[in-house]
């Protein structure tokens, strides 16, 4: 009887680890070894067109935007396409009352009228290269990197561990700092749906904004100067406007984050039964003070309209992340196959051991630092102090301040810090409340009557209590001394997961290494880690739940459904209402279950993570179809198990990308410089 179960559990594991079709994140200087299955699913061209070092290549016309974000390059004349969450920040500091980009949209009506973004850059990838050869041979990291940067102007270099170190990739880009806003549809298209809607499906995002990259005249990147000319890029993205199918092959090209693959059984645990229920209580309560205070006050509404997108976009993912592990069961297989591999490698079963031993000696320092990030640093009022305490340049000091204050309401901040003072005492592990932290809260009578001391007392509420030269005597220095061992902490094990702090991450490298010569019908490729990938798959819908099919494309139909001038975040413009309303659509009105309409988004099977929104959705023919802006909640869990039956990327179709820049913001010059096929 067990004998069977064993069995039957082995069978489901090898077909969920192996027939995985459309699982993966490939290095696109390795795509040849994906080429056959990837021809087998649709795609026309070689690998040579994805990533080359001899000729153009589509990775010519990829870019990592804005440190984050991805981004295509769409014309010969460096014009880009991201996504309008990506473009916010840039978006929002252009924004003033007199001209508000982010609620009216933006249209450069020509070149001269493109605005230049402060800070704002973008890197294309020059190539990549192992140099784990290298590094072994004793040649130095710095060494090789500072070679790589010589090579050419505004280069920039950066060696990759994959494997958890057992390979190490060197990267190089050039980094562009020259780049403007050429325009932006308003939130209403841009955010249609804000937070109700991000990461669900069915959905109606027309989640884009368009810049241009900007070069010296001989072509290279250069800093912002009105003698930089448009940048012309080895390669742009031809568009194609036939439209999507289901069943059509989709590649996504573009820089995913984190994903955490090959963790064991206790890391899984960590995530689902740990880490991500703590977190998601504690943004909770947050989440419920703000939106109260929204609610009540329109200003607020604005004021904290970006902290609550940010805050509350995690906490959804980490919702479906939670769910979708218990569903598959995730940490049982794991451990199932951590016993077989255990039980045939009698040799190497002390990695498991190790690694779980490892585990135990370092999760609660990190979760310490987690809920400190998420308790004691969420409260704004310290963060201010000990911005103005360490700040260097004064004015500069003065200028964030201005931004800080614009969006701050002490009334929030103290509601919060009362809830979350007394969250992390409640929550603390034993021994990591810092001695002068527990007195300093005992000594005012508890956590509350503390906090309401700390707002009562200290200048910095306000923005006229703003300054660089009485931090250290504001009332709440005491606090961010008391605090001091907890951003020790948290600087100390500022890694990207738990899995990847040093102590644990040296048995993963041995570990992973076995794996990969143990299990050799397994396809492995390197988790994310924002450096560039390939990842395809199909468009396709789901079975989203028992007799309820979602297909893959909406369409402005379902815009005008959800559309109500009540709400703000489905208020549409009123140009789109009198479109609509004319069906004056032009050469991009389609055919789409029996109506006449505009298509608006469409979702695929392709495994993708954060980071690679903004990226190009193209074609078997490497033509760009979409542009990728989210997943569906239920597929969070991918970053740790890909489930192909019901993970989908969220995409927004190309032409509803081309119509909202004709119709809707009259800037269809700019499709003239565009390769539409
Ligand atoms: N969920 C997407 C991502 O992970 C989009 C987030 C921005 N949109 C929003 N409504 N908060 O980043
Ligand atoms: N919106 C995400 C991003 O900003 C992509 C969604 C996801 O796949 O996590 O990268």
């Amino acid at each position: 009887m067990i004998k069977k179960t064993l069995l039957v559990s082995l069978l489901t594991l090898a077909v969920g680890f192996t027939a995985m079709a459309d699982k993966g994140m490939w290095l696109p200087s390795l795509i040849s070894s994906r080429m056959k299955d990837m021809r087998s699913k649709g795609f026309r061209l070689t690998s040579e067109d994805i990533y080359s070092i001899n000729k153009a290549s589509l990775k010519d016309a990829v870019v990592l935007f804005d440190g984050g974000c991805t981004g295509e390059i769409v014309s010969p004349e460096g014009l880009l396409l991201t996504n309008h969450h990506c473009g916010y920040d840039a978006i929002q500091s252009l924004s003033a009352v007199e001209h508000d980009y982010l609620t009216d949209g933006f249209w450069a009506m020509s070149r001269g009228e493109e605005l230049p973004c402060k800070g704002l850059q973008v890197a294309i990838l020059v190539r990549m290269e192992e140099v784990t050869d290298r590094l072994a041979a004793g040649e130095k990291a710095e060494a090789i990197i500072a070679a790589a940067e010589a090579e050419g102007t505004g280069y920039s270099a950066a060696i990759e561990q994959m494997y958890y170190g057992n390979q190490q990739f060197l990267f190089v880009y050039k980094v562009f700092r020259d780049v403007r806003l050429v325009g932006t549809p308003p939130s209403s298209i841009g955010k249609f749906g804000g937070d109700t809607d991000n990461w669900i499906w069915p959905r109606h995002t027309g989640d884009f904004s368009v810049f241009r990259i900007y070069s010296s005249p001989d072509n290279e990147p250069a800093a912002y100067s009105p003698q930089n000319v448009p940048y012309r890029p080895a390669r742009h993205f031809e568009i194609s406007t036939a439209g999507v199918r289901e069943g059509d092959f989709t590649m996504i090209y573009g820089f995913p984050g984190n994903t955490q693959e090959y963790i064991t059984s206790d890391a899984v645990d960590y995530i689902a039964d740990v880490a991500d229920p703590v977190c998601i209580a504690l943004r909770t309560e947050r989440l419920d003070i703000i939106r109260a205070a929204q609610q009540s006050d329109a200003k607020v509404r604005i004021q904290y309209a970006a902290k609550h997108a940010s805050i509350a976009n995690a906490w959804k993912k980490w919702q479906g992340e939670v769910l979708g592990i218990k569903r598959l069961g995730t940490a049982d297989k794991k451990r199932a196959y951590e016993q077989r591999f255990a039980a045939e490698n009698p040799d190497k079963a002390f990695l498991l051991d190790s690694l779980h031993a490892a585990y135990l000696r370092n999760t609660t320092p990190y979760y310490t630092r987690t809920l400190f990030i998420e308790t004691l640093r969420a409260i704004e009022l310290p963060q201010i102090v000990r911005f103005a305490m360490t700040a260097k340049d004064k004015e500069r000091a003065a200028a964030v301040a201005d931004n800080f204050y614009k969006n701050y309401d002490a009334s929030i901040d103290r509601a919060i810090a009362r809830r979350m003072v007394a969250e992390f005492l409640r929550l603390a592990p034993e021994g990591t409340v810092p001695e002068a932290l527990s007195q300093l809260i005992a000594r005012h009578g508890g956590a509350e009557a503390y906090v309401d001391y700390l707002y009562d007392h200290s200048r910095f509420t306000s923005p006229e209590g703003f300054s660089t030269d009485t931090a250290t005597d504001d009332a709440a220095a005491e606090l961010i001394g008391a605090m001091a061992p907890l951003y020790d902490l948290s600087a100390r094990y500022a890694y990207r997961n738990l899995s990847n702090v040093p102590d644990i991450e040296r048995w993963y490298r041995p570990y992973v290494k076995a794996l990969m010569e143990w299990d050799t019908d397994r396809a492995f490729f390197p988790d994310a880690n924002l450096t560039l990938r390939v990842a395809y798959g199909k468009v396709a819908g789901y079975d989203y739940a028992d007799g309820v099919y979602h297909r893959p494309q909406t369409s402005l139909e379902g815009i005008i459904e959800k559309d109500n001038p009540e709400i703000y975040d489905y208020d549409i413009p009123q140009s789109l209402r009198d479109i609509y309303a004319s069906k004056q659509y032009g050469r991009w009105g389609v055919e789409i279950d029996g109506r006449r309409t505009v298509p608006a988004c469409f979702i695929a099977t392709n495994h993708t993570t954060g980071g690679n929104s903004g990226s190009p959705v193209i074609d078997g023919r490497g033509r760009l179809i979409g542009i990728n802006f989210d997943r569906t909640w239920l597929s969070t869990m991918s970053d740790v198990e890909f489930d192909e039956e019901i993970c989908r990327n969220i995409a927004v179709d190309i032409r509803y990308v081309l119509f909202t820049i004709d119709r809707v913001g009259g800037a269809g010059y700019l499709l003239d410089e565009m390769t539409l096929r």
